[in-house]
This record gives structure tokens, C-alpha cells and sequence, in this order.
């Protein structure tokens, strides 16, 4: 397994690219199901989630090359609707191919994804949701076994806004007979790119972004071709990267009016910022002052900048509040924090957090990829040499994270540790 190793204290400067969305991406990929044919997917970042999509799209019959950012995906020949366990508990996200497997062959077979490194994660609200357009699901030897002869269009009311189950059933109504309304719906900026791109292959649907959708079935789709939107929680974590480590920084093709919230607390924390069409500067004079979150969904706090977030606020100068709202138990990067010399105490789905002057070095590992990346960013600003292990957990959400650090000036590479996976 590889690690990377850090020696911290260099300020981050210069400018990166920020790649395409991983969670558009993913949906998106999953989409091409819906309507045999070949699609030209642009901007996608080349991940081990979207390679362990394109391994399920794969096994369900799809043929698939990926050069440079580009995936061309060819379902003609997709015949086999079943997402296996070895898949899905490896990447919840495959939980995705049971709307789009519904909709085209009227049966799917897709492993239930179970608990994952931060506590269960329930998916009632997709299951519920195939239900309400008439489908007959049934529990299998650990797998949703679905039947639905034919989708009707129907009223959904979401009692949680939840981003994969407004995905999950806006995939399966696209083709279903009738109007489909969704109601308290996720307002993502990745469920509005899935949506642009069905509306691209010939869909039907109005309200994207605001909490009701509305989709009217249309009896087929027709392939097309699509460019992802660029990743907020990459630009998030970089903007980060560069204020921890008190840096002047560039991101280019990103999209700022994505990462409003994040970029207002920011600036909250002292950072001097600056934006254009597609990119965001961002430069560090004052220090970092403490600033409180709440995570929400959109377009509020990201949870997937929490642990990003709690690792600038240990050397902020104060005391900060963290709270994590969409998911209770996601903070397996708080004891690793504290290894380098942060001072965060956990109560329920919050961390009290007591800024300390300097962070110092040390071996830290996380089981969760948000989590990992925080190690990273905390590395950065610590004195002295860290080794983060298990990057592969990194690998799933950060292209290349390592280059693009270097390229700003950090000291980090990526070296083998010698460990083995159990
Ligand atoms: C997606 C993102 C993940 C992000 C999360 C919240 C992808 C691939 N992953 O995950 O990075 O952290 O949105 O922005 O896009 N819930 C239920 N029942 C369900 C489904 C969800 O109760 O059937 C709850 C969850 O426990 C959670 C909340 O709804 O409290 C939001 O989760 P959800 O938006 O569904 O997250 P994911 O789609 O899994």
C-alpha cells in the first residue's frame, strides 16, 4: 500500500488545475445505461471510484475506454442488470445502477452497499422511492432484487434531502409513463449536472436545483455527449491546502459559484480571495481566525469539507465549533488530528475545537477519503516529517493529489509502506 510523505511548513504557491466532479461524474456514467448507444464523456477525473464504475458498467455489459479525461461508453451491448457485493461494498455510489437498470431492462439485482468506515448509511429512500413508481422490490440473500413491469409516474416527498436518492429516482422516471414530482429534492450541483445531461439525452425534466423536480417520462433517450462539471470539494480542499499552509494560490477551471459558502468562511478565516469566471485566487496575509460551521446541504456547508475544515481550525487562533449535520458519526480523523498536536473534543455529531500554535509531524492513517485528506492538509502546515498512510482511500476522490500539491510547492511523495492489505 502506498503513504505519502510530508515535510510540512512550506507555504503552498502557484496555480493547479481542478479536475471534474467525482459525484457528477459517477451518476453520469451510470445514466449511459438508460438508452443502448455509444456516449462521449468529457472532464472526468481519473479516480478509483470512476475506475470501479467503469468495472460494474463493465460487468453489466458496457464497453468502456478512458484516454486523458475522456470516457467513451458503448451500452449497446448491456444485457446483465446486477451489481454484485465485492462492487458495491467497496463504492456505495454503485447503488446508482439500480434507477437506470429499473427503467431499461425492468429488473435489477444490486448487492444493499451495508455500513461504511463512518457508521451506517441507510438507503430506504432509494428503495422507497422505486416502490412509489411501482416497482416490487424484494430483500435477497443481502440483495435489493427489483421488478418493475412498468414505472408510472408519481408524487415522491423525500422526509431527508438526500443527493443519491433524488439521483437513484430521476434516473428511473425519466423513462416511466407519466409525471414524476419529486418533493424536498437535493439541490446539488452534481444532481443539476445529472440532470442536464438526461435533459441532453432526450429527457424531460424542470426544476433543477430548487427542491421539487418535475419529470415527465418520455418513451426513449438517444446517447450524447457531456462535459462534467468541475469538482467544489477538490476546490474546497485546496483553497484549504492554501491558507493552512499560509500560501498564495491559483485554481483554474473551477466553478466559484459553486463553492459560495465555503469561500464566504474562508474569507471569515482570513484569507484574502479573488474571483474570476473560472478560477479562484486566494492568498493568506492575516493568519487563520476561528470560524464556526454547520454542515447542510446545499448550498450550505459541505460535509465533505467538514474534516477538511476541522484541520485549518486546529491552528486557528481561538476556539471553533464543528458540527456535522447530514452525517452524525464522520469524524475518524479527529484522533488522528490530535496525534500532530491538534486539540478537538468530540460531543455527539460535534467537535470543540482549541486552536494550537504549531502542529508537529507524526504517522497518521484514515479509513475514509474526506478524513484522509484532511491528514494531508494538516501535514502541510505540521513542523517536521508525517507520513499519511493509506492513500488509497485518497485515490478514490483526488486525482493525482500528490502532483498537484508538488506542483505548488509542497514536499510530499508518494512512497510504497510496506503494508499489505489484510
Ligand atoms: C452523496 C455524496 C457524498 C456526500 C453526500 C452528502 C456521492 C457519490 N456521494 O452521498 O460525498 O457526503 O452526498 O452531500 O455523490 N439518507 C437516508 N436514507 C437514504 C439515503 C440517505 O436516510 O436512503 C440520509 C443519510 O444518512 C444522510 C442524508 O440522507 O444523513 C444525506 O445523504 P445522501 O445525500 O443520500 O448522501 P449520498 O448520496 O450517499
Amino acid at each position: 500500500m502506498d503513504k505519502f510523505v510530508i515535510y510540512g511548513g512550506k507555504p503552498l504557491k502557484g496555480e493547479i488545475e481542478i479536475s471534474g466532479s467525482k459525484n457528477a461524474a459517477l451518476p453520469i456514467m451510470v445514466a449511459t445505461l438508460l438508452s443502448p448507444g455509444k456516449y462521449i464523456i468529457n472532464n472526468v477525473p481519473r479516480l478509483r471510484d470512476v475506475r470501479t464504475m467503469a468495472h460494474l458498467l463493465r460487468i453489466i455489459g458496457a464497453k468502456i475506454e478512458f484516454e486523458n479525461h475522456t470516457l467513451v461508453i458503448d451500452t449497446t451491448q448491456a444485457d446483465f442488470p446486477e451489481a454484485p457485493y465485492e462492487l458495491v461494498k467497496t463504492m456505495r455510489a454503485s447503488i446508482y445502477v439500480l434507477g437506470p437498470l429499473l427503467a431499461r431492462f425492468k429488473q435489477a439485482r444490486v448487492s444493499l452497499p451495508g455500513g461504511c468506515a463512518w457508521g451506517p448509511r441507510p438507503v430506504d429512500l432509494h428503495i422507497k422511492g422505486m416502490q412509489s413508481l411501482g416497482a416490487r422490490l424484494d430483500l435477497d440473500g443481502g440483495y435489493i432484487v427489483a421488478r418493475g413491469t412498468k414505472l408510472t409516474g408519481t408524487h415522491i416527498y423525500f422526509d431527508v434531502s438526500s443527493v443519491g436518492a433524488t439521483g437513484n429516482v430521476m434516473m428511473a422516471a425519466v423513462l416511466a409513463d407519466g409525471t414524476t414530482t419529486l418533493e424536498n429534492a437535493a439541490t446539488e450541483p452534481e444532481i443539476i449536472d445529472l440532470g442536464n445531461f438526461l435533459i441532453s439525452m432526450g429527457a424531460r425534466i424542470e426544476g433543477l436545483g430548487s427542491k421539487i423536480i418535475q419529470i415527465e417520462g418520455v418513451p426513449g433517450l438517444h446517447p450524447s455527449d457531456y462535459t462534467v462539471i468541475p469538482d467544489r470539494i477538490e476546490t474546497g480542499t485546496f483553497l484549504v491546502g492554501g491558507l493552512i499552509s499560509a500560501g498564495n494560490i491559483n485554481l483554474k477551471k473551477c466553478q466559484p459559484r459553486h463553492v459560495m459558502k465555503i469561500l464566504e468562511k474562508m474569507k471569515e478565516a482570513g484569507a484574502t480571495i479573488s474571483v474570476s469566471e473560472n478560477e479562484i485566487h486566494l492568498s493568506s496575509e492575516k493568519g487563520i481566525q476561528p470560524v464556526n460551521v454547520t454542515t447542510d446541504v446545499y448550498p450550505g456547508f459541505p460535509t465533505d469539507m467538514q474534516a477538511q475544515w476541522i484541520a485549518l481550525m486546529s491552528i486557528a487562533r481561538g476556539s471553533s465549533v464543528v458540527t456535522d449535520n447530514i452525517f452524525q458519526d464522520r469524524f475518524t480523523h479527529v484522533p488522528e488530528l490530535n496525534r500532530l498536536g491538534a486539540q478537538i473534543v468530540q460531543k455527539n455529531n460535534s467537535v470543540f475545537i482549541t486552536g494550537v500554535k504549531k502542529l508537529n509531524g507524526a504517522p497518521v492513517m484514515s479509513t475514509d477519503l474526506r478524513a484522509s485528506a484532511s491528514l494531508v492538509l494538516a501535514a502541510l502546515a505540521a513542523q517536521g516529517k508525517s507520513d499519511v498512510l493509506r492513500v488509497y482511500h485518497i485515490d478514490r476522490g483526488y486525482e493525482t493529489i500528490e502532483i498537484k500539491l508538488q506542483k505548488l510547492g509542497a514536499d510530499i511523495v508518494r512512497e510504497d509502506s510496506g503494508e499489505v492489505t489484510s
